[in-house]
């Protein structure tokens, strides 16, 4: 049977597509490839959200084109995912070399269009259509003793990803999501259940719930229930699997934050103190301007909240520099935000204009210099704040779910402590899967470090 590598691009809901659509192939009799030189199938899963992210990929494509195809020019090469929907037919236009192009809604089509290409019953395929029922095929996962996506057999897991839903309706100006991932869909309380208990089944102790806004889960399907939103409910619902020791989902929308979430942490112990908190800017004008639905007192309120309930909450964010208009005092207001809400950690983006965004096309677009500058400024600061944070653990005792050896010391064990810090500490036996005390003496980049207590 024909191998396949999948090379991915993008966010933690991309891996999880890549990891279900190689299970699916595996499950049809593919082999998964360890490189794209062994490789009969080339699939690269796309992202969109910054312009580098595509062009990354297509430089990548246009690399495979023309090293891997001229020596075996069977090779199948196709596009998945974000780039796959916006671009649709113009990537094969682009990139003749392309035979399949699969869109978001399509992952559980790619074994029939690979079969068809590979026995010549069809030379290109295009599918970048709606598909009802969609958001639930992305079910499949590799377990211990299957072939992963890297050709290497998969040892114990001790942590996996679910997705929930699929699609965006928030439609943030600057952002192509409801354009390549469509309008919110959302998988059964029931379905979702069912995959967590068979992952715990198979040994993994810690769920990340995955979806593009997940607060907004099954808002239509579900009424809320004694004032508990659809995915407060889906918390408990997951909260009572057996065997499943914690939780913690990605990315929250801070309007979905009501106080039934709230005191979902403080319910539900094996809901972990982390929230990832998109807050994009410091700025109300620019809030405005982004089309997030919340001002800066209310996304305070929020995190002062979260840390009533959890002191030890891990707050992280996701923030835009050089959003169109933003001027050096807007700028400055995310630099003050920063330093009110000491976040552990945040993520970075430099303003990217996106095909058919309003923001695209909205005055006041920045240089790329200015763009740049104010990245390094706040990183600087970003930086210094998670490096205080870090180091404050020092002398504590947290609780470590072990993941397995470190990557780059195999005497030593790697896991993430319940506010999400990764944790290395030594010990050269495999600790995959336990949960672990470890006390903290040092704080590294980003990293706790201690020996087990
Ligand atoms: N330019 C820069 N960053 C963006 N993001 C989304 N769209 C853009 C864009 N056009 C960032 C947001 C989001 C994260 C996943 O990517 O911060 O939270």
């Amino acid at each position: 049977m024909p191998t396949v590598y999948i090379k991915t691009y993008g966010c933690q809901m991309n891996e999880r597509d890549s990891e279900a659509v190689a299970a699916q192939l595996a499950a049809k009799g593919y082999g998964l490839a360890p490189s794209e030189a062994l490789a009969d199938v080339i699939l690269l899963n796309t992202c969109s959200v910054r312009d580098m992210a595509e062009q990354k990929a297509i430089g990548k494509m246009q690399s495979i084109a023309a090293e891997v195809r001229r020596e075996r020019p069977n090779v199948v090469l196709g596009f998945m995912g974000c780039m796959a929907q916006s671009r649709g037919r113009q990537l094969i236009d682009q990139l003749p070399d392309v035979d399949l192009v699969l869109g978001t809604q399509k992952f559980h089509r790619a074994a029939d269009y690979l079969d068809d290409i590979l026995a010549g019953r069809r030379e290109k395929v295009v599918d970048v259509g709606g598909e009802t029922g969609s958001e639930a095929a992305i079910k499949e996962h590799i377990l211990e003793g299957m072939r992963g996506l890297n050709g290497q057999i998969r040892a114990r897991s001790a942590t996996a990803f679910v997705s929930i839903m699929q699609g965006c309706n928030q439609y943030c100006t600057f952002c192509i999501v409801p354009y390549t991932r469509g309008q919110e869909r959302s998988r059964t309380i029931g379905d979702i259940v069912a995959e967590c208990r068979q992952l715990a089944e198979a040994g993994v102790k810690e769920i990340t719930l995955l979806g593009q806004i997940v607060t907004s889960y099954a808002r239509r399907e579900l009424k809320p229930k004694d004032g508990k939103s659809g995915f407060v409910q889906l918390l408990e619902a997951v909260h009572a699997i057996e065997g499943l020791e914690r939780i913690r989902f990605t990315s929250p929308h801070p309007k979905g934050y009501g106080d039934d979430l709230v005191d979902a942490y403080d319910r539900l112990p094996k809901l972990c103190e982390s929230a990832h908190l998109p807050v994009q800017s410091g700025s109300d004008r620019m809030l405005q301007l982004m089309h997030r639905g919340y001002t800066l007192e209310r996304y305070i309120g929020i995190v002062d909240k979260l840390r009533k309930v959890k002191p030890r909450m891990g707050v992280t964010t996701d923030i835009i520099v050089g959003f169109p208009g933003e001027t050096e005092e807007d700028f400055e207001q995310t630099l003050s935000l920063a330093r009110e809400v000491q976040f552990d950690n945040a993520f970075i983006f430099k303003y990217s204009p996106r095909k058919d965004t309003p923001a695209a096309v909205m005055p006041g677009q920045l240089p790329r210099q200015i763009r740049e500058e104010r990245n390094a400024r706040l990183l600087e600061v970003i930086n210094e704040i998670g490096a205080r944070r870090y180091a404050s653990r020092v002398g504590e005792k947290v609780q470590v779910l072990v993941e397995g050896p470190s990557k780059r010391n195999p005497a030593r064990q790697m896991g993430r402590s319940r506010c999400n810090k990764i944790v290395v500490f030594e010990d050269s036996q495999d600790q995959r899967g336990r949960l672990m005390d470890v006390h903290i003496q040092r704080a590294g980049s980003f990293t706790l470090y201690g020996p087990l207590s």
